[in-house]
């Protein structure tokens, strides 16, 4: 299976927006992509056809003809992690390995998938497994997308070192939300990143005045060349 895992430092990131945007951005290279959010949480379902935002953002994108259900096959009405909304709406925990049977199935009904995380690597999807545990039995390289505010610096860092502890490729950080006018240290945190972290920084995307667009992500990520890094 070919594809990436598009992951965070923290929830609110910009993952979906940086995820969609590479999946637009391959589908105008001409190859047939699917997008998958395997686990999702929030307090109401978003519309008839889609229980998360994410998802209905991530087909569209795409173009998915694929059910709800086959792009995000683990949804909880409560906004946390899966296993904590699992607890409270006394459920089960999410089926780790239903949710990985489904991305294989539209890995092999696709050229690529671009898969979309929650939250960061350490969400808790049952009691024994990580998000990160998820990422490695998926075995797809991980893209990780931050922003340049403070504290950035820790959590980015955390993210790469409990990459590199569960053995993850990692392909290299996006820095979302750069503001238009940035301040000295904001200014400074893409290179220093990757120094620090020994990963590259695949693009810089600015803080935009209105909700973005992932055809608007996927031009800008076009420019700093994301689809060949990403297919390499
Ligand atoms: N570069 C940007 N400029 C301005 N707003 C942005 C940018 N990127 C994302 N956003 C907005 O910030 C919010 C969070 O982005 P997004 O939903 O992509 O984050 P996420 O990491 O997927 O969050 P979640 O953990 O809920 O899945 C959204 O409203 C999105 O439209
Ligand atoms: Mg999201």
């Amino acid at each position: 299976m070919r594809g990436v895992f598009v992951t965070g430092t923290d929830t609110g990131v910009g993952k979906t927006a940086v995820a969609a945007g590479i999946a637009w951005l391959l589908r105008k290279n001409g190859i047939d992509v699917a997008a998958m959010k395997p686990f999702a949480t929030g307090s109401k379902p978003f519309s008839k056809k889609f229980k998360s935002e994410d998802t209905a953002i991530l087909a569209e994108a795409t173009n998915a003809i694929e059910t709800d259900e086959e792009l995000n096959p683990v949804f909880f009405r409560v906004p946390a992690s899966p296993l904590m909304a699992a607890q409270i709406l006394n459920k089960s925990p999410p089926d780790v390995h239903g949710a990985l049977f489904q991305l294989k199935k539209l890995g092999i009904k696709h050229q690529f998938v671009v898969v979309e995380g929650i939250g960061g690597l350490m969400v808790p999807l049952t009691e024994r497994e990580f998000v990160a545990d998820f990422v490695r039995l998926v075995d797809l390289p991980v893209v990780i997308v931050t922003h340049p505010r403070l504290g950035t610096l820790n959590h980015t860092l955390l993210t790469v070192r409990v990459c590199r502890e569960f053995g993850l490729d990692i392909l290299g950080i996006v820095v979302n939300m750069m503001p238009k006018k940035p301040s000295a240290v904001e200014k400074n945190v893409p290179r220093v990143l990757q120094r620090l972290a020994g990963v590259p920084v695949l693009a810089v995307l600015p803080e935009m005045k209105n909700k973005p667009d992932y055809k608007e992500i996927g031009r800008l990520l076009e420019k700093t060349s994301v689809a060949e890094k990403v297919l390499a």
